[in-house]
This record gives C-alpha cells, sequence and structure tokens, in this order.
C-alpha cells in the first residue's frame, strides 16, 4: 500500500518527450468531442454548445417527490406557515442529507479499513481509528435524524428523492478515492474534506429551509447535526494539513 507521493517514470508531460510536442498538440487538435463538422469536414468546437442546449430543452427531470398524497399529520397541520409554499422542496433536500450522511457513514468505514491496514506500517498518522469512528458514528447519528425528520412529516424516509440521486452521482468519485487500494491517506482526506466542506453548506441551508417552512420542532436537531459537522471540518482539515507538512518533509 502506498504512503507518501514518489517519483517515478511518469510519461504524461511534455518534457518526457519534447521532440513529439508539436505532434501531440495536432493530435489533441482533432480530438474535438462530439462536436460535428463544419461543412468543410473540420472539427467545429462551437457546435458543442447548441447540442447541448437540444439536449437541456428535450431532458426530463431526475425523479420526482413522492407526495402530497403521503404528506400527513404534521406537515399540513401543524405547519401553517407553509400555506403557498412548496413543502416537496423541503422534503427533497431532506431524502437528500439523508443520502449524504448514509454515504458519509461509508465514507468513513473506508477510511477506517484503510487506517487499519496502515497499522503494520510505520507510517505515522496524525488521527487513530478508534477518532473515525466516532465521526462515522455521528455521521449515523445524522441519517436518523434526518429519517425521523421525514418519518414525521408523514414523508416516506425511504424513498430517494431526486437531489438524493444527484448528490448520490456527485459524491461518488470521493468514494471511488476512499475504496481505492493505491491513494494515500492524504489523497482520501482531501476527498473526504470536499465531502465534509459540502456537508456543512447544506445543514446550514437544511436549517434555513426548516425555519422559512416552520418546523420549529426540527431545527434544534439540524442544529446539533450542524455543530458536529463544523467540528468534523476543522477535524479532517487539520489531519490534512499535518499530513501534508509531513509529506513535504
Ligand atoms: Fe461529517
Amino acid at each position: 500500500m502506498p504512503t507518501y507521493l514518489e517519483t517515478g517514470f511518469n510519461r504524461t508531460g511534455a518534457q518526457t518527450s519534447p521532440l513529439a510536442l508539436h505532434s501531440m498538440q495536432s493530435y489533441a487538435d482533432l480530438q474535438t468531442p462530439t462536436a460535428p463538422p463544419t461543412a468543410e469536414g473540420e472539427p467545429d468546437g462551437k457546435a458543442l454548445a447548441p447540442l447541448r442546449s437540444t439536449y437541456v430543452l428535450d431532458a426530463d427531470r431526475v425523479g420526482s417527490v413522492p407526495m402530497p398524497g403521503t404528506l400527513t399529520g404534521a406537515f399540513t397541520t401543524a405547519a401553517s406557515r407553509l400555506t403557498g409554499m412548496r413543502p416537496e422542496v423541503l422534503v427533497d433536500k431532506l431524502g437528500e442529507r439523508l443520502a449524504f450522511e448514509r454515504s458519509g457513514v461509508r465514507l468513513y468505514q473506508a477510511l477506517i479499513d484503510k487506517t487499519e491496514a496502515l497499522a503494520s506500517t510505520s507510517m505515522q498518522l496524525p488521527f487513530s481509528a478508534e477518532a473515525l469512528r466516532h465521526l462515522r458514528d455521528e455521521e449515523l447519528e445524522h441519517m436518523h435524524i434526518v429519517a425521523s425528520a421525514l418519518d414525521s412529516l408523514g414523508a416516506d424516509s425511504s424513498a430517494q428523492t431526486p437531489s438524493a440521486d444527484v448528490a448520490g452521482v456527485a459524491s461518488s468519485g470521493v468514494m471511488q478515492v476512499l475504496t481505492d487500494p493505491r491513494t494515500t491517506m492524504s489523497q482520501c482526506l482531501e476527498a473526504l474534506l470536499s465531502a465534509e466542506l459540502l456537508d456543512e453548506a447544506c445543514w446550514s441551508l437544511l436549517i434555513r429551509l426548516a425555519e422559512e417552512a416552520g418546523q420549529d420542532v426540527l431545527i434544534p436537531h439540524f442544529q446539533r447535526a450542524l455543530r458536529h459537522e463544523e467540528e468534523h471540518l476543522v477535524r479532517v482539515r487539520g489531519w490534512l494539513e499535518t499530513l501534508m507538512l509531513n509529506e513535504l518533509g
């Protein structure tokens, strides 16, 4: 398992073969992606924009929110401020948070597995598997907070909402980095940091939406999750900085 970056026979840069630079640039110029050629048969990069525009205008949505038929009780009676609002927006974002926190548990578990594998090496880490387990368990708690919130609103916490779907696609790269056995710990932490930055921002947004929707009973639970996420962010950022400074020497 690699622990630090190393120099090696990397042939991707132009310095490796200066004499081939011109032919490499010519080849790249010919590889304009998916753009129809001009009347003269030449690649036309400008043709890509109208092509994308056609797809955008024709596209359907990414799924739908399962409501309002299932939304009853607390959501419709206790939330008088929701009159004139679109509660499916809040349900969609709650579904997104649930999916993201579930992914967060898996991300931390992947990092725990890598950390435990490294325990048999001489590599010194600025954190322990136990510290990671603590953060993983908080992500799990957050998932349950969101599931309870959806249940209390009469929404289906087992449904995948559109934003949950999109968030899963967006975060799939982070999971790939963490589960790739070749990635170093600092590469994993940087990927995890991107997830934690997003997590903190999205909890803040969720609190704002819940306030606006008059769902005051949910806010203390969401604020607890936000406090955790702020701490996660500080810790992951600090670990990454320590590791990178160690790598630099
Ligand atoms: Fe977190």
